[in-house]
């Protein structure tokens, strides 16, 4: 056997093989992309069927004592055990709805786990089947970095006049950091509400972290300028703007953003407007501004599937949001055209990681007496970003 100078045999190169199987998302045949292309057999089912039986049986054993919260965009393997369905707006209701569960278990991503035990009583716990389950728009602002920011607008004379509202999806110190700063939390679904508050006292609003939620909330539903808003970036001095620049500003938006829906571009509507005359175009608002300002309908997860639920039959929608949600949406409502609007795989990754394995250890071990992957905030940090999200639950029609 041949060697390299450090004694090590020289790798061995395979040549990458196609996959044996295409990657199936649909019916029907579409060969220009890996969409809607027929089955050729029966595929094997997700995860091990004996898992189904013994997280049925964790789950019953369990009983009352247990509340089982699916984000829409979970898995069907997972979204099959929710006792109840929702996007992050409902779910952290439904959280503080039910006093009795001693366990609510939380499929989704950590910062919703972190609301809901924000906003469930002391005896109760909150379980993250999988602690891998982050959002990484969620990532992209730190403490520290915001604590620096309102510095910066401190420095400027600023901060006296300026809200900070933070979207629900920023861990529990950010939404600490608003509650203490006079300041608000929204949703996908009450971002206009939220902002429309903030400016009854503000002259201008930090929003975190997601810049397009903010810009396209502000553009399109207060009616503002492009030019009203500034991006604020973290990783340059000064955010890159200068005092001027945010002292103008009316909208601060910090460099967020969703990977996932930051997929969607203006090219994917134009081109799904050629091919379906009558197609209507539905977008979640973490799309960027060219996406949704080009759609028809703009809304949360939850405002997708009423509208979807409302169509008339034989209409066609192309929808802009997570695929696992889409695909169930298109069973659910074999009576209308239903198309992704992005051309590839579209799920988020971090929410996949709740899958029916995770799902069942961790119910398993509920039902055996082990507390597992339990989030908890502390103290002082669950004080104020109560504070913050009791004023997002108290505003008007929310
Ligand atoms: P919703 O609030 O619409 O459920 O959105 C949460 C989310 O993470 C979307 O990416
Ligand atoms: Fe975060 Fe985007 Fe996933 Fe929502 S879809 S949880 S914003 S990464």
């Amino acid at each position: 056997m041949t060697s390299t100078s450090h004694g090590n045999p020289p790798p061995t190169w395979v040549d990458p093989q196609p996959s044996p199987l295409l990657l199936l998302l649909g019916n029907g045949s579409d060969t220009g992309s890996e969409r809607g292309v027929d089955c050729p057999g029966a595929l094997p089912a997700p995860s091990d069927p004996g898992l189904v039986e013994r997280a049925r049986a964790a789950k019953a054993a369990l009983g009352d004592r247990v509340f089982v919260l699916g984000h829409h965009y979970q898995r069907d393997e997972v979204v099959e055990f929710a006792d109840v369905t929702g996007d992050s707006f409902k779910l952290a209701r439904e959280a503080a709805a039910r006093p009795q569960a001693e366990f609510i278990v939380f499929c989704g991503v950590h910062f919703m786990a972190e609301s809901a035990d924000i906003l469930t009583a002391d005896h109760q716990s909150v379980v993250l089947p999988d602690l891998a389950a982050g959002c990484s728009m969620a990532d992209m602002a730190g403490i520290d970095q915001v604590e620096s920011a309102w510095q910066t607008l401190a420095d400027a004379g600023l901060a006296d006049t300026t809200v900070p509202v933070t979207y629900m999806n920023s861990s529990a110190a950010i939404k600490a950091f608003t509650g203490r700063h006079g300041g608000t939390v929204c949703t996908s679904s009450n971002a206009e509400t939220s902002l429309r508050w903030a400016f009854e006292s503000a002259e201008r609003v930090l929003f975190l972290p997601d810049q397009h939620l903010g810009r396209n909330t502000a553009v399109m539903g207060l009616g503002m300028s492009l030019a009203d808003c500034v991006v604020f970036d973290p990783r340059k001095p000064g955010g890159g703007v200068t005092p001027e620049q945010l002292r103008d500003a009316r909208m601060v938006l910090w460099r967020g953003h969703c990977s996932v829906h930051g997929r969607f571009t203006a090219d994917s509507v134009d081109e799904i407007r050629e091919q379906v005359p009558d197609v209507n175009v539905i977008v979640h608002p973490e799309c960027r501004y060219e996406v949704a300002s080009r759609a028809d309908v703009v809304g949360s997860t939850e405002g997708i599937i009423k509208t979807l639920t409302a169509a008339e039959p034989g209409s066609a929608w192309a929808i802009g949001t997570e695929l696992n949600l889409v695909k169930r949406l298109a069973r659910e409502h074999p009576d209308k055209q239903i198309s992704f609007l992005d051309k590839t795989v579209c799920y988020c990754s971090t929410m996949n990681r709740i899958d029916l394995p995770h799902f069942t250890w961790a119910m398993e071990s509920l039902a055996q007496g082990r507390l597992i992957n339990q989030i908890t905030v502390d103290d002082d940090t669950a004080h104020w970003a109560r504070v913050a999200l009791d004023r997002m639950l108290a505003l008007p029609g929310v």
